[in-house]
């Protein structure tokens, strides 16, 4: 099969920003015990029996060693007033737990504080996806706000639920 060419690259990004989704940030802890995370659209739910969801990150993603070893990791559904928070966790070099409040999960994933919905997940499986990595969690606890609109992402760029 020949080389998408960059123009192909694009038009695929492009075709691939109309399927609106909402936004997350997965988070684990590093072999010290220290916090890392990293803003995520790529989230899917999987199956209901077992209960089990994925997620990709990028092969290039400097947090990706660090999931790769965890046993747990937690998946944070952001609302509309966290727009902040999945530009500082998409940001390089940014100190993103600094000013972050989170708290402990059960499984010890940190879980962000005021999130729409965190999904507490053990390590189920790994797959290839190109070059990304397709991480598949089984999910051990949930927790959710009945009352927040999501945060959005749709071609491009963050968006409001407009119901209606
Ligand atoms: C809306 C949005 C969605 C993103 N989705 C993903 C994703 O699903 N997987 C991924 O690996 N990176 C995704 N990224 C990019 C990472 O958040 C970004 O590259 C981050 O800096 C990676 O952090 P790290 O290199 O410290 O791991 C997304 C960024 C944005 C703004």
């Amino acid at each position: 099969m020949p080389e998408p060419t960059e123009f192909d690259h694009r038009r695929f990004r492009n075709a691939l920003g109309c399927f609106g989704t909402g936004v997350t940030i997965v988070t684990t802890l590093d072999a010290d015990g220290a916090p890392v995370g990293l803003t995520a659209n790529s989230f899917t739910s999987v199956s209901l029996d077992p209960e089990l969801l994925l997620v990709c990150l990028n092969r290039q993603s400097k947090s990706l060693p660090v999931f790769e070893a965890a046993e747990t990791f937690a998946v944070n559904v952001l609302h509309v007033e966290q727009k902040e928070l999945a530009q500082l966790f998409a940001m390089a070099a940014a100190d993103r737990f600094r000013d972050t409040i989170w708290e402990s999960g059960s499984t010890g994933a940190p879980i962000i504080t005021g999130s729409l919905a965190s999904f507490e997940c053990s390590t189920y499986a790994e797959y290839d996806g190109g070059d990304h990595l397709i991480m598949v969690g089984r999910v051990v606890d949930v927790r959710f706000d009945d009352e927040s609109d999501p945060l959005l992402y749709y071609r491009g760029a963050y968006r409001e639920l407009h119901l209606d």
